[in-house]
């Protein structure tokens, strides 16, 4: 915690955005929500939540290329309600001054926004020196979205139910991803109903997670984990924006291992197993005209930084 010049004091959390190596998608539960079998990867593009004491609650976005991003700045944003749920569960009657720094791309399938709320419970337990024990916040981020519980936690992992349960998994290596930003985001619950409308008069099958893609995990092998890839929300996100299929093929031209949208999209991501390797990827795609940013994984989940 850092003492302010006013007295005040602040907490500053890193958080990384999530992608998703497989995203399995099974049938559509009675609760709304799709059965997964996912395995999520944090990645090394991170937002920043500051929290500080304050009577009443505010919470102010800032971009860092100084656009302001489409998030609401209302107490519907999840951050906000994270730390509402934090301050009910132990009864803390202040609200918290946040300010969120965005870089994690907004609606782009990265979980920005589960991110965010997943800092905002980090920062505001150590704001509040709550100690919250491990479970209580994986069952409070989860409350919050199916994402946040892996955002708390990072590194690669997988995920069960509707993404909630997760599970550490045995990986070895450092990757490298070239992230390639669309204009304008996607909306999950759309794409989701998409994924239902192209799968409409079918069974959906259980999902499961691929054996290959845990050997290629285990291997530590670029080449071998680009092979293995996959997500099932990709034919909805290229249904609702036809480009991306363009754009997936174009990266793999330019000698990337794999490629794949990001969870719900329209992000997508291009694999690479060095350094050197996704600075070439990057270029290709820069050259093209496409957005892109480059980031190693695995990196660990939400962390106190200041
Ligand atoms: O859990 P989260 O708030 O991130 O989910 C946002 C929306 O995405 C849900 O309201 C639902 O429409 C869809 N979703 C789903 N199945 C999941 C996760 C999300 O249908 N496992």
């Amino acid at each position: 915690m850092i003492e302010e010049p006013s007295g005040a004091q602040s907490v500053t959390v890193a958080v990384p955005a999530k992608i998703n190596l497989s995203l399995g998608v099974g049938p559509l539960r009675e609760d709304g929500f799709h059965a997964l079998a996912t395995v999520y990867q944090a990645i090394g593009l991170y937002d920043e939540v500051t929290v500080r004491g304050a009577e009443a609650s505010t919470l102010t976005v800032i971009s860092p290329d100084g656009d302001v991003p489409a998030v609401p700045s209302d107490p519907s944003n999840l951050a906000m309600r994270a730390a509402a749920a934090l301050a009910e569960h132990h009864s803390v009657p202040d609200g918290v001054a946040m300010t969120l720094r965005k870089r994690i791309p907004v609606a782009g399938g990265m979980a920005g926004g589960s991110a965010d709320a997943a800092a905002a419970l980090v920062a505001c337990d150590a704001l509040w020196g709550t100690r919250t024990p491990t479970e209580d916040l994986m069952r409070i981020a989860a409350s919050i979205g199916s994402d946040v519980p892996f955002c708390l936690v990072g590194g690669t992992a997988i995920g069960t139910g509707r993404g909630e349960q997760v599970t550490a998994a045995m990986t070895r290596g450092r990757y490298w991803w070239v992230v390639a930003l669309a204009d304008g985001g996607l909306s999950t619950p759309a794409v989701y109903a998409e994924f239902d409308r192209l799968h409409e008069g079918r069974p959906v099958p259980e999902p499961e997670v691929p054996d290959e893609l845990m050997a290629a995990l285990r291997s530590g092998d670029a080449a071998l984990l680009g092979k293995a890839l996959s997500n099932d929300l990709q034919p909805a996100a290229t249904s609702l924006r036809p480009e991306i299929a363009a754009l997936l093929e174009f990266g793999m031209q330019g000698s990337a291992h794999g490629a794949l949208v990001s969870g719900s999209g329209p992000t997508c991501l291009f694999l690479a197993g060095s350094e050197d390797h996704a600075g070439q990827v990057r270029d290709w795609l820069a050259d093209a005209g496409t957005r892109v940013l480059v980031a190693p994984a695995p990196v660990p989940g939400a962390r106190v930084i200041r």
